[in-house]
């Protein structure tokens, strides 16, 4: 016993004087005292010849020197600079790197894109417009003129200090801003954020996304208007799927409709997402009303053109299989994670 009382004495003689400055140094000192097979783990494993009377006692002093031999190393790994000597000597370059995190491109963002570049490929470009919109913009110049019940159709966040501002509720404010700068012929899309005063749930939200196009130039017709959405469905969805247009009403449109395109997540044999339909909606379309053209400085006599709206949230839940629309807004990166690897 006083055998061992001796040696840890004497190792801590040792450990007082070895000089730990190089990082080299201090690898030795980790191998001779703390190592698997160092002095520490030897003189515990002494313990079992130690008498259980004295028990007690050694081991608290081996417990002591434990401490001191393992502070000594903490000590000096701790301090400023040598860090980095120990840990470039320990620099293992074959092994795997730290993965730097990166975002991902949101669901939304990706099926626009695609979007765009369907309608690019045919010779649309991009044009924005603001979010916060005059009541020209969004409303009057597009043959809506105050109290037209058809204002009811879209609730509307006004801006309290001035009500002739407002969150615009469809991108369609912004066919008016390029058709007033004059330039002719016209075959660009607008996509963009739009609002609407709509309680939140699973199905709706006060904010959406929607891609705009507008066509204008002499002799366009409606035939010209489905053509370019038949293609535009066929590249989006697959040559398989089955289009429909319904009649519809928009004041900015005559004629106006709607497109729908068969269900694939069903292949139309009827599932909520269609409300066993078998088709869902994708799109209002129409021709551009001679009125919204001449107040918008364009010659309606000369001039004819189409339009359309389509919102990508649907879309979006469609491709992707999502079945609330609020996880598109909540930035949860447990579900914005899973786009990672999508262009
Ligand atoms: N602005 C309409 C909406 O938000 C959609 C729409 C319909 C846009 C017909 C158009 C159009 O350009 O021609 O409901």
């Amino acid at each position: 016993m006083q055998e061992i009382l001796d040696k840890v004495e004497r190792l801590k003689k040792e450990i007082q004087e070895t000089a730990l400055s190089s990082g080299e140094e201090l690898e030795k000192y980790r191998i001779r005292f703390l190592g698997t097979k160092g002095l520490v783990k030897e003189l515990m494993g002494e313990m079992k010849h130690v008498s259980k009377e004295l028990k007690k006692d050694v081991g608290e002093r081996l417990n002591e020197f434990k401490i001191f031999a393992e502070s000594r190393y903490e000590e000096f790994r701790g301090r400023d600079g040598d860090e980095k000597a120990i840990t470039q000597e320990v620099f293992d370059a074959s092994l795997p790197g730290f993965p730097s995190a990166t975002g991902s491109r949101h669901p939304i963002q990706i099926v626009m894109n695609k979007m765009i570049s369907i309608f690019e490929k045919i010779g649309f470009t991009v044009a924005e417009g603001p979010e916060i919109e005059d009541d020209w913009h969004n409303f009057n110049a597009l043959n809506l003129p105050e109290n037209h019940p058809a204002r009811d159709m879209q609730d509307t966040f006004y801006i309290s200090k001035d009500p002739d501002w407002m969150l615009r509720t469809h991108t369609s404010s912004v066919q008016v801003r390029v058709m007033q700068e004059g330039k002719l012929p016209i075959r660009q899309i607008f996509p963009g954020r739009v609002y609407r005063n709509e309680t939140v749930s699973a199905r709706a939200h006060c904010f959406f996304h929607q891609v705009e196009g507008l066509y204008i130039d002499e002799k366009v017709s409606f035939a010209d208007l489905k053509q370019t959405l038949y293609y535009f469905v066929k590249e989006m969805f697959g040559a398989d799927v089955q289009v429909r247009f319904r009649p519809s009403y928009f004041p900015f449109t005559e004629p106006s409709a709607e497109m729908d395109v068969s269900c694939f997540i069903c292949n139309s044999k009827g599932c909520n997402v269609c409300k066993y339909t078998g088709w869902v909606e994708i799109l209002g379309c129409g021709m551009v009303h001679p009125n919204v053209l001449s107040n918008c400085g364009i010659d309606a006599e000369k001039y004819t053109g189409f339009a359309w709206g389509m919102g990508v949230e649907r879309t979006t839940m469609m491709q992707y299989g999502i079945t609330d629309i609020r996880v598109l807004s909540e930035n949860d990166t447990r579900f914005l994670d899973q786009f990672k690897n999508v262009l």
